[in-house]
């Protein structure tokens, strides 16, 4: 884990991510790393369980800083910036009928993930070298799948329009009007920040670890997961299963529970066993407080061996 710039966390909703992301992000920056821990998830949950509160970058500790990404704040953002680079290449009338089209945009399935990966992109790439590890607690699975795969999609939408605005530059030129292209420069820096950021995600200084739960459907989505991001190219060094039901309790109910539990516990094994994996007990209490998640922290650190 030291030697990733970039943990990126997922799973269902409900697994841990939101915990065990802040966990980490905690025992990173005890161990003296400089961490950005980011949500990315519209239902955010870091500004309470850290018990801090503000906008932007928040430092909970000198070590430890935490940001939330509201989504939709990042669409506006983002349609602001799409719109500037257009503005000189099309015609006025054009302009304006893309505007609206584009006002309309916001409430596009989509529109958030390309938006929050354009934000994340430029937000890590500026400041690669203030922390150690970036430490992001993304949305549940779907979400992060497709806003991984909007880095490639954006980058070749990107392409397409800059191969357009070179042949009307070269146009102009002909025509005896050379003029300063604000729009080209906007988009081969738009063009170069992508073809960074995805060969960042692609490389060893990026890891996934995937979050899940010994039941059904944790399972089931966390192989789809994991078979997606193979397919990219991602790297998974690590995969959590928290919620482990704790040994040595009594109970018929919990012996119930801990029976099924047991059949998912070797499917898992089973499924995943390509993968390093750490196992988190469940707790007698949820992990709401500073001091809960020092606790968990810790024990995550024993089991991590960090
Ligand atoms: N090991 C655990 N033991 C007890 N409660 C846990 C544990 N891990 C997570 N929780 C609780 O489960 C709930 C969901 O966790 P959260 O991290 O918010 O999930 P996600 O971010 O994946 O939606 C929270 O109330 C959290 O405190
Ligand atoms: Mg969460």
């Amino acid at each position: 884990m030291f030697g990733r710039k970039l943990i990126l966390f997922g799973g269902k909703g409900g697994v841990g991510k939101t915990t065990l992301s802040s966990s980490l992000a905690l025992l990173l920056s005890k161990r003296g790393r400089r961490v950005l821990l980011i949500s990315t998830d519209p239902a955010h949950s870091l500004s309470d369980l850290f018990g801090a509160r503000g906008r932007g970058v928040i430092e909970v500790s000198e070590w430890l800083h935490i940001l939330e990404i509201d989504p939709q704040e990042a669409v506006r953002e983002h349609i602001k910036k799409v719109l500037e680079s257009l503005e000189s290449l099309l015609s006025p009338d054009v302009f304006s009928q893309i505007k609206e089209v584009f006002h309309s945009v916001e409430e596009t399935p989509g529109a958030e993930e390309s938006a929050i990966i354009e934000r994340l992109s430029s937000l890590i790439l500026e400041r690669i070298e203030d922390y150690d590890h970036f430490v992001v607690d993304t949305a549940p699975t779907g979400h992060t799948l497709q806003m991984l795969k909007t880095v490639g999609r954006v980058g070749s939408w990107i392409e397409e329009l800059l191969r357009k605005r070179k042949n009307a530059h070269r146009f102009w030129e002909a025509g005896g009007s050379p003029r300063e292209d604000r729009t080209l420069k906007l988009l081969e820096e738009r063009r170069k920040r992508f073809a960074k950021f995805s060969g960042l995600i692609l490389s060893p200084r990026t890891t996934f670890v995937p979050v899940l739960n010994p039941e059904r459907l944790p399972i089931e989505e966390t192989h789809r997961l994991v078979e997606n991001l193979g397919k990219m190219g991602m790297g998974i060094e690590l995969l959590i299963v928290n919620k482990v039901l704790p040994e040595g309790k009594e109970g018929l109910f919990l012996h119930m529970r801990k029976e099924q539990e047991k059949e998912y516990m070797r499917e898992i094994e089973e499924r995943f066993r390509d993968f390093r994996k750490i196992y988190i007990p469940l707790r007698e209490r949820d992990i709401s407080s500073l001091e809960d998640l020092q606790e968990l922290s810790l024990e995550l650190g024993r089991r991590m061996g960090i």
